[in-house]
């Protein structure tokens, strides 16, 4: 179900500024990571799902090779040539776009610009992959009004593409295949080995608190990649030491991590656990999904963000506090860090019936600490991204 207001919105400002109407308009939203944190890079697994924020993006073909892009919030047009597509220092949203084009381009014909406007809901910096709905959304528009073909899959690494190259940060697949996959009420399991993904109920007693801290989320800063190069040197390690053959950390168990780990420097070494302890709980976590044992699975979620406290280092004060206090609260039947960490949000899993009033007691116990409250949005697994005309 798409938000019409957005929509409405986004056709009207389109029509003033322009001067005509768009011939696509697509939607994508953004994602939550339930289970499974920096697994995606190390080719593991992942619980996640899309939510009910996303991004539209409206666009028309343009006569000549200057896309006109519109970011409709802020209401501020940039334009570049299709033909020689640099990324920006300024207006850093326009590298998302400007990624993704240049991807499609190299799947098929981009022969003249565009006129582009993108209106969503998603809070920024907020841990929900704003920049994965824009790539997505814009991934799908685009590719519909240049009639080119690309699978699920190939978008999804077209966007990752437009990260790594145009916005400086290495990420792994998860928040764009999460975009896609999504469906309503479900979550979507991933094994990001193959990058096969599932649907998996989760039942109608289930909704999500998105607790955004407002603290800073710092992907862009290096400290994303610096962990991800840190996991690559103790996949290496393990290569050399086990006798099976370790393409990435996916391939480690924790017992071997817990004989092998001497070795390596201490940080390496702590790193390395994190994903190896999250691929565990992701597998275990499916297993008490099928028997419907929620909170078991929430206890796993606590497990994974003490793991990203304790062995990743990509928690921060103000998400472990939100933890800390959904763990004492009654109804809040898990909580962890979502994403790359170091700031943003924290999800937190509980009943429909007992979100508002968790929302109220995270809101309040946060206020207290820091001056204000959190920011709670209450997040319903989605449809994923899709052509709305
Ligand atoms: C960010 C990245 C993802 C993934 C998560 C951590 O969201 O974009 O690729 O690595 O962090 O699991």
């Amino acid at each position: 179900m798409i938000n019409e207001t957005i929509y409405n919105e986004l056709m009207q400002k389109y029509k003033d500024h322009f001067g005509f109407q768009p011939e696509v308009v697509s939607y994508a939203p953004g994602r939550i990571e339930v289970l499974g944190n920096h697994t995606d890079y190390n080719e593991g697994y992942v619980f996640s799902a899309a939510i009910n924020f996303g991004t539209f993006f409206a666009a028309r073909k343009a006569e000549g090779g200057t896309c006109r892009l519109v970011a409709g919030d802020l209401m501020k047009e940039v334009s570049f040539d299709a033909g020689s597509i640099e990324a920006s220092d300024s207006d850093g949203w326009q590298n998302y776009v400007k990624g993704t084009l240049a991807g499609l381009a190299e799947n098929g014909t981009v022969d003249c610009g565009f006129d582009g406007m993108f209106l969503g809901n998603i809070p920024l910096g907020s841990g929900l992959s704003s920049s994965a709905a824009l790539e997505m959304s814009t991934g799908l528009a685009l590719a519909k009004l240049y009639g080119i073909t690309v699978d699920p899959v190939a978008l999804a690494k077209i966007g990752q593409k437009a990260e790594h190259d145009y916005a400086g940060c290495n990420c792994g697949l998860l928040d764009q295949i999460s975009s896609l996959a999504g469906e309503s009420g479900k979550l979507v399991k991933t094994d990001f080995r193959t990058v096969e993904f599932e649907p998996v109920a989760i039942g109608d007693d289930v909704c999500f608190l998105m607790c955004n801290t407002l603290s800073k989320h710092a992907l862009v800063d290096g400290a994303y990649n610096k962990l991800r190069v840190a996991c690559e040197q103790c996949a290496e390690h393990f290569g050399k030491v086990l006798t099976h053959p370790v393409k990435s950390l996916r391939d480690v168990s924790m017992a071997e991590w817990a004989i092998y780990k001497q070795d390596l420097p201490e940080r390496v070494a702590s790193c390395g656990a994190h994903p190896i302890g999250e691929d565990e709980r992701v597998l275990l976590g499916a297993e008490l999904l099928e028997k419907g044992d929620l909170e078991g699975f929430g206890g796993l979620m606590f497990d994974s963000h003490e793991s990203s406290r304790v062995l990743f280092g990509n928690s921060c004060e103000e998400l472990d506090f939100v933890v800390a206090t959904a763990k004492k609260i009654p109804g809040a039947l898990g909580a962890r860090l979502s994403g790359g960490g170091f700031g943003g949000s924290a999800v937190v899993l509980v009943n429909p019936r007992d979100a508002e009033t968790v929302a109220a007691a995270l809101e309040s116990a946060f206020s207290s600490k820091y001056g204000h409250p959190c920011e709670v949005s209450v997040i319903t697994p989605s449809q994923g991204a899709h052509l709305v005309s």
